[in-house]
């Protein structure tokens, strides 16, 4: 029988991934290894058959026994142990959500609705490292999958809206205790009826810069706040969540020519969802209800929100759109610009479509390609 080792399981985006697999029915067809690198011999996740007690995720030996290992563990065990299993001959495939393999030659980024041909190729080819893709990229390719299929986009420009989650599990509980920590000290203000908006303000203002706030994780607040950085500075001024834009997105697409993808990545205090306002430069001048059709023929998950307030305010939030598959873009209009500029607005949950839905539907294909498992 084919083996299957998890590895990153019981972490945010690992945990996302078991629920998701769980919802779907997915432990089928193959035996399931758990593995842990810090509870070994502990227990695994509850499903609705016996796990048996937790493997070491340091154990080459036995990883190297796996047809197919997934992990969520992130980064740091990815380049503690992929490169040495390889080295020691393992052939099973690598489907990794963390951005260690991402641009290797070896791996292929993973977006099935959008990349399914490269994965195809890549699957007859005999490539066995899939990755999953920075969320951003992963959520505006859902969002324009069907102007880029149509070769219609000159370039891409995405300014972005990401949530505490895309910074880790730790910040998501530091946003909502810097939410805490100020309603707590204006409190006294927020029940007097004849106070005044502007004394609210100067009390929350002097708390967010009073150093008290809890900001282990991000540094600074960003509860009543924002922060315009993530991740490290890379050359020509960009941080490498910008430079992933472009170097992905191509990647992903598996474009001869690269089309430029650009912008300032911001984070905002959204719990779960990344939101884009994208500027898109079209080829030629392409009539919005002609854009529309081609956006929503794309594949099932993307979803046109009318450019009016009522359905915006309803349809286009993170509010909305948190712990679901369904991608939305909406403010969708052509831009003073010119008639080649197209502007829109997208959310997507950065947990789903932007980390572990793409990993378990290229667990599914894997399995079903059944290539280099005894079905080829
Ligand atoms: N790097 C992303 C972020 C999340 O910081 O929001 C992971 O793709």
């Amino acid at each position: 029988m084919i083996k299957v080792g998890f590895v990153g399981w019981r972490g945010m985006v690992g945990s996302v991934l078991m629920e998701r697999m769980k919802e779907e029915k997915d432990f089928k067809g193959y035996e399931s290894l758990f593995f842990s690198t810090s509870n070994v011999g502990g227990e695994g996740p509850e499903l609705d058959f016996p796990v048996p007690p937790l493997q070491d995720a340091n154990d080459l030996n036995l990883l190297s026994k796996m047809d197919i290992i997934v992990t969520c563990q992130g980064g740091d065990y990815t380049n503690g142990i992929y490169p040495d299993l390889r080295k020691e001959g393992w052939s099973g495939y690598w489907i990794d959500a963390a951005s260690a393999l991402r641009m290797s030659d070896e791996s292929v980024i993973v977006l099935d609705p959008v990349n399914r041909k490269v994965i195809n190729k890549a699957l007859k080819t005999g490539i066995k490292t899939y990755v999953g893709g920075n969320c951003t990229v992963s959520l505006m390719l859902m969002a324009l999958a069907g102007l880029f299929k149509a070769k219609v986009i000159e370039w891409v420009s995405s300014m972005t809206y990401q949530a505490a989650s895309g910074a880790g599990a730790k910040n998501m509980q530091e946003l909502i205790r810097q939410m805490f920590h100020l309603t707590n000290s204006a409190k006294d203000i927020i029940n007097n009826p004849a106070s005044t908006a502007l004394e609210l303000d100067s009390r929350i203002t002097d708390e967010l810069r009073s150093g008290r706030l809890p900001a282990e994780n991000f540094g600074v607040p960003l509860a009543a706040s924002l922060i315009p950085w993530i991740d490290k500075a890379v050359a020509n001024g960009q941080t490498r969540e910008e430079w992933k834009g472009g170097a992905e997105a191509n990647k992903i697409l598996g474009t001869k020519t690269p089309i430029p993808v650009d912008g300032i990545c911001v984070r905002v205090s959204a719990m779960r969802c990344h939101s884009q306002g994208l500027t898109v430069k079209l080829k030629k001048d392409v009539p919005l209800d002609e854009i529309q059709a081609i956006l929503s023929s794309a594949h099932e998950w993307v979803k046109i929100v009318p450019n009016n307030k009522e359905d915006t305010i309803r349809d286009l939030t993170p509010v909305t759109v948190s712990g679901k598959l369904i991608v939305p873009i909406g403010r969708l209009h052509k831009m003073t610009l010119g008639p080649k500029f197209l502007t829109a607005f997208t959310v997507g949950d950065q947990l789903l479509w932007g980390a572990a839905e793409p990993i378990r539907r290229i667990l599914k294909i894997v399995l079903e390609s059944g290539k280099g498992m005894g079905k080829d």
